[in-house]
């Protein structure tokens, strides 16, 4: 994938509370072209891979339980320096530490239900893409 590429998920607390359809119109009025995208559901077994770098937290748990509960909309997206952009947007993962009008300081709840996941670098948006998408699903 290239590097002007990234990936994320609005989480399932987003998906409860309809959500999608004003987190994906801030998305794209700031200027993400959509690649990818698609409404699924995670397994357990999905999800402990995916977040398999933080197996040893003590949230790990929790993280699985969360991201596994309900549906998500996973979605690549393309903009010049997408990843770093797209954590901007997003805000911190705290969305009490979150700046004004980024995505989780308007829609999250916790550190831990926090609306959104958006990738921290070049190479794990390839991957994190790469699993929830195959090639003829990304335009
Ligand atoms: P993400 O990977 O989902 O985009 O979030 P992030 O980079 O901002 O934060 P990260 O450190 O990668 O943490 C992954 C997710 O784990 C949950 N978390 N809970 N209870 C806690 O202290 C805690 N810390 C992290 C959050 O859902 C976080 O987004
Ligand atoms: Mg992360």
């Amino acid at each position: 994938m290239a590097t002007n590429r990234t990936f994320t998920m609005l989480k399932p607390d987003s998906v409860e509370k309809g959500n999608i359809g004003p987190i994906l119109e801030k998305i794209t009025a700031s200027g993400f072209r959509i690649v990818a995208m698609k409404l699924t559901q995670m397994t357990t077994a999905d999800a402990q891979a995916f977040y398999a770098i933080h197996k040893e937290r003590p949230f790990f748990g929790e993280l699985v339980e969360y991201m596994t509960r309900g549906p998500i909309v996973a979605a690549i997206l393309e903009k010049d320096n997408a990843v770093e952009d797209f954590r901007t947007l997003i805000g911190a993962t705290n969305p009490a530490e979150a700046a004004e009008g980024t995505i989780r300081k308007l829609y999250a709840a916790s550190i831990g239900e926090n609306a959104v996941h958006g990738s921290d670098s070049d190479e794990n948006a390839a991957i994190e893409g790469a699993f929830h998408f195959s090639g003829r699903e990304m335009f």
